[in-house]
This record gives C-alpha cells, sequence and structure tokens, in this order.
C-alpha cells in the first residue's frame, strides 16, 4: 500500500477538466499579469472569508512582509510572536529590522501562549502575530484583549488556515491585518507560489494594494517603497476552479481527523481543537516520545510523515544576535523533539487510515 502524504495528484485529476480550461483561457488572453481572475479570485476570497478585502499576492512569506509595511513597522519595533512556526513568521519581522520578541506555546494547541504574552510587552512593541499553526486559530478573544488594552496592532499569520474559524468567524475576518498561503500543500494551494492578504481596514487594503506593485498609485509613480507581490494570472485561475471544492474538502480533511482521533489508541497525545474554534487540519499532528522510530518505522512501511519544526525559531542560526539560548522557551524546545505530522489529504479513505493507524500502534 503507498500513502501520499498531501496527494496533489489525486486532487488535480478530480478538478482537471475545469483547471485545464481555466489555465488554456489565461493562456488564450495571454493576460498573465493582474489579468480579470485576479478581481474574480479576491472577490470570491473575500466572501468565502467574510473580509471586506482579499488581496492576493506572491506567496505567504510576502504577504506578512505587506501586512507589516502596510502597519508601517520601523527598525527596532518589536513584535510578539511564537517560537514554534515556520520561519517567515520571524523572518519577515526580521526583514523589516524589527526585532521578534518570542513567548513559549500551549503544549496542547501548538499556539501561541496568549496568557505570557502581557509580560513580553516593552515601550517598542507594535504588534502581536499569532499563528494559526497547523490549521487551527490562537486564542484570539484573549490576544485581541491585550492588543486592545495596549494598541497593538494583531497580524495574524494564517498561511496553515485559509478557511479555520474562531466563534464562527474565519481568521482571516479577525486580526488588524491576516495572511495566508497557497503553497501547493496547503489545505488551499495553487500550482506554485500564491498568498493572499486581507483587512476590514480600507486604507490597509488600499496601502497593500499600492506596495504589492512596487508601492505605485499611479502609472509610474510611487507613494511607498513597495515590492514585485503579485499573484500570477495563471495561479488565480487554478485557484477559482478549486475554490468551489474547498468547503467539502475541509469536510474530508474533518472526517480523516476524527477517524485518526477515534482509531489511534497508544500512549500517543493526540491534536486538541478548542472548543468555539475550528481546524483546516493543515496538519494531523501527534506528539511520541520515540519519535525518531516511530517515523523510521511508519516510513519502512510506505507511510510518509513530517516534523513541523524540528528546530524552534529561537534556536535558529539565522537568529543569534537575538541572543535567546536553550531553556527560554521550554514548551516551544519539547515539541519540537516529539512532533510528528500524520498524512492528509481530503482523500485519505478508511483503509488507509486503518493502514497507518495500524502501522502507528503496533510501533
Ligand atoms: C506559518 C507559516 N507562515 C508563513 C508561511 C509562508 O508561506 P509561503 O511558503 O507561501 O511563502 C508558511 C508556509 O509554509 C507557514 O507555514
Amino acid at each position: 500500500m503507498k500513502i501520499d502524504f498531501a496527494n496533489l495528484q489525486v486532487q488535480y485529476q478530480k478538478y482537471k477538466s475545469d483547471i485545464d480550461a481555466r489555465i488554456h483561457s489565461v493562456l488564450n488572453k495571454s493576460n498573465y499579469i493582474m489579468g480579470e481572475e485576479i478581481k474574480q479570485l479576491e472577490a470570491e476570497l473575500s466572501s468565502f472569508t467574510g473580509a471586506n478585502h482579499a488581496i492576493t499576492c506572491s506567496n505567504g512569506t510576502d504577504a506578512l512582509l505587506l501586512a507589516l509595511m502596510a502597519i508601517d513597522i520601523q527598525p527596532g519595533d518589536e513584535i510578539i510572536t511564537t517560537p514554534f512556526t515556520f520561519i517567515s513568521t520571524a523572518e519577515t519581522i526580521t526583514s523589516m529590522k524589527a526585532k521578534p520578541i518570542f513567548v513559549d506555546i500551549e503544549a496542547d494547541t501548538f499556539n501561541i501562549d496568549a496568557n505570557l504574552i502581557e509580560a513580553a510587552i516593552t515601550d517598542k512593541t507594535k504588534a502581536i502575530m499569532p499563528v494559526s499553526l497547523f490549521g487551527q486559530p490562537a486564542d484570539m478573544n484573549a490576544i485581541q484583549a491585550v492588543a486592545k488594552k495596549y494598541n497593538l496592532k494583531v497580524i495574524i499569520d494564517g498561511a496553515q488556515s485559509f478557511g479555520a474559524t474562531y466563534n464562527s468567524k474565519t481568521d482571516s475576518n479577525l486580526g488588524d491585518i491576516s495572511t495566508t498561503s497557497f503553497f501547493p500543500s496547503k489545505p488551499l494551494g495553487c500550482y506554485g507560489d500564491g498568498g493572499a492578504v486581507f483587512t476590514n481596514n480600507d486604507e490597509y487594503a488600499e496601502k497593500i494594494k499600492m506596495i504589492r506593485v512596487h508601492g505605485q498609485n499611479k502609472r509610474y509613480h510611487y507613494k511607498y517603497i513597495g515590492m514585485g507581490g503579485r499573484l500570477d494570472t495563471i495561479q488565480a485561475a487554478i485557484l477559482l476552479a478549486k475554490l468551489p471544492h474547498y468547503k467539502k474538502e475541509l469536510e474530508e480533511r474533518e472526517k480523516v481527523a476524527n477517524s485518526y482521533s477515534n482509531k489511534i489508541k497508544s500512549n500517543a497525545t493526540l491534536p486538541i481543537i478548542r472548543l468555539n474554534r475550528s481546524s483546516v487540519w493543515a496538519q494531523y499532528t501527534i506528539k511520541v516520545n520515540n519519535r525518531d522510530e516511530v517515523q523510521k518505522k511508519l516510513q519502512d512501511k510506505g507511510i510518509p510523515t513530517a516534523i513541523y519544526y524540528p528546530v524552534p525559531l529561537h534556536l535558529q542560526e539565522c537568529f543569534k544576535n537575538f541572543d535567546y539560548k536553550k531553556n527560554d522557551f521550554p514548551l516551544a524546545e519539547e515539541t519540537s523533539k516529539l512532533v510528528l505530522s500524520l498524512p492528509m489529504n481530503a482523500y485519505l479513505d478508511d483503509s488507509d487510515i486503518f493502514f497507518i493507524t495500524k502501522a502507528l500502534m503496533d510501533v
């Protein structure tokens, strides 16, 4: 039996006729840059998320940069975030010459521990950047309360969580600005790089649209320092073909996750979704003490797994100038030694899940 981690091939075959037709339509029109599909996709993303503005862009990393530039982050500013995330979260803060101030995570949701944020605030703090890790939003009420108290902006890194909800609102509709990634293996992926920025703030939206095109407000007139941050029209066309199926795919991912949780009877720690939140299950991540042994034995049986993330960001060499050290964030460090993500996609059937969970329990 061969198990595929994200199974993009099956997905393509399923939606092939519409995807191919839409790609060919772009080719026939040759409207490769900012074609009409971009506007159409942005309208559909806005309606899907409930955010007033959805602005597509080149990838989930640039989406974060666009957000930080829109709130005018300056050198020396501090932004509070989690050390247990993909590099982009803190990389973009550092690219702005600001400083990522890490606080530890919750052991069960893997997300930033909102209770630790207040103690990390200084007079340089400008924003809080929670990440909806593995598809589940962080404790947004608590984060928003502290942001309000200290007049801080909230930027949600929703690269892994497009469509996830907190108290029935999508996390694209919760921060001052939220972002997502359409990297191919993300829950809603395109066939290359892609991303989006969401906001309900009209001024931010206008600014982000300009920054996305080099800060241009009129052809060859530049109001801001910007970037080349557009989404390709072909990628928008692919997303337009996939978006109508996304709700159904999320239901299927939820079924897979529930099925894993019901079937795994072992001493592995299973993922928890908090009350009044939903996850889009970017990953189904367990914690096991003998992680490396489990991974190897599953691999031997043809079951791919992944480790997100083996080294928390405060211990990464690229951030050594910030003087973080071992034991600064014990839960993030312990978690990075235990996590193992199982195959997750909408096309795993009962026999796949039986095979994976049995293999896991055999180890
Ligand atoms: C939490 C998080 N932030 C940001 C990104 C960056 O997205 P992209 O790869 O589209 O630049 C990712 C992608 O994996 C991510 O997981």
